[in-house]
């Protein structure tokens, strides 16, 4: 299956591009995995092995306008600067844009995008990107569709993308289809105000290794994969029991284990795959003394050197302290 034959099933036979204003607005945020997307049953519609669990930073993404252009190919901006035609950025873009353009192959698109996270640096910025893009063109041409079918949409773009449409919490449900269409995100209704996300800047380059093309050198070669889904299976069902109760060491630890062993399928990838720093691993050795001395301090890892601390808001003092350089996202309203 093809991700065109996905959009002509979920159009039905409706136009893909009948422009309904003269520009599309959509902001999406960038979430971060608590129980981690890492593997793909299909490399081409991005289809996972197994089903997975973020939480969105709502005030972290991409907000992207799109108006009709009249040049012969794409235009895009990304933070005032204009991204050259033949980067990787720019191709990807257009590759996504091109499913919905088969029936109007001249209409082509300007595309503003402001971005307040660090692009391809392991904080999700593809996740967003694609939403936004998926959300703006939506707003553009009124759609109307659900936001399941959305979901599938951004998906088609990137994985994580599928997360992207909602803030709080949100799950992705693998699916077992072959066409995917049962591989889609949606909110979860649990709130937690006291939660909070610190991002803990390492290094902002862009990653060494790409997560698609990580991705697949772990399943093809980690001796350790065959245990990963059985790994996400239980972190799933704990982290939502976890997150019913407001067990707060209980969604910590299952994170950062989730984290973690998503790591050493990496490491134990050949050639290995390492997105730690060396000043990673002192931040996490750090976090693990603290909480040795009785603070409930936990971390999580993406497809980056960059860590995200999970803590409560009873402790953002200490954590402030003990990490000047920490940036504190409020997850949800705080009214304490
Ligand atoms: O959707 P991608 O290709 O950017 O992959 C995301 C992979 C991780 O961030 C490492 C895990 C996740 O679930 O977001």
């Amino acid at each position: 299956m093809k991700k065109l034959d996905v959009v002509k099933r979920i159009f039905a036979g409706r136009p893909f591009l009948q422009l309904q204003q003269t520009k599309g607005l959509a902001f999406a945020p960038t979430n971060i995995a608590l129980c981690k997307y890492w593997g793909k049953r299909d490399a081409l519609l991005n289809l996972p092995v197994t089903s997975s669990l973020s939480v969105a930073l709502p005030d972290k993404g991409a907000l992207t306008t799109i108006t009709p252009n009249d040049a012969d190919d794409d235009t895009i901006v990304l933070n005032n600067e204009p991204i050259p035609a033949d980067s990787g950025f720019k191709k990807r873009t257009s590759d996504f844009i091109d499913l919905f353009r088969q029936d109007q192959p001249s209409l082509h698109f300007h595309l503003d995008i402001k971005m307040n996270i660090p692009v391809a640096a392991g904080l999700a910025s593809s996740a967003c990107g694609f939403a936004a893009i998926t959300a703006a063109l939506n707003d553009l041409c009124a759609w109307q569709l659900t936001p399941r079918d959305l979901s599938i949409l951004a998906r088609l773009g990137s994985g994580s993308a599928a997360r992207s449409l909602w803030n709080g919490f949100v799950e992705w449900h693998a699916g077992v289809s072959p066409d995917g269409m049962d591989s889609y995100a949606e909110p979860l209704k649990y709130h937690w105000p006291e939660l909070l996300i610190g991002l803990l800047p390492i290094s902002h380059a862009k990653k060494s290794i790409s997560s698609r093309k990580a991705m697949l050198q772990t399943v093809n070669s980690s001796p350790l994969y065959a245990s990963w889904p059985r790994k996400v299976m239980q972190d799933l069902i704990i982290i939502k029991q976890a997150l019913h109760g407001k067990n707060f060491s209980l969604l910590g630890g299952t994170a950062e284990s989730n984290a973690l062993s998503m790591h050493a399928t990496m490491l134990s990838s050949w050639p290995p795959i390492c997105y730690f720093y060396p000043e990673t691993i002192a931040a996490m050795q750090k976090i693990w003394r603290l909480r040795e001395d009785g603070l409930s301090l936990y971390f999580t890892e993406d497809a980056g050197p960059n860590l995200k601390l999970l803590f409560l808001h009873k402790h953002k003092e200490v954590i402030k302290e003990a990490f000047p350089e920490v940036e504190i996202i409020q997850l949800f309203e705080f009214a304490g």
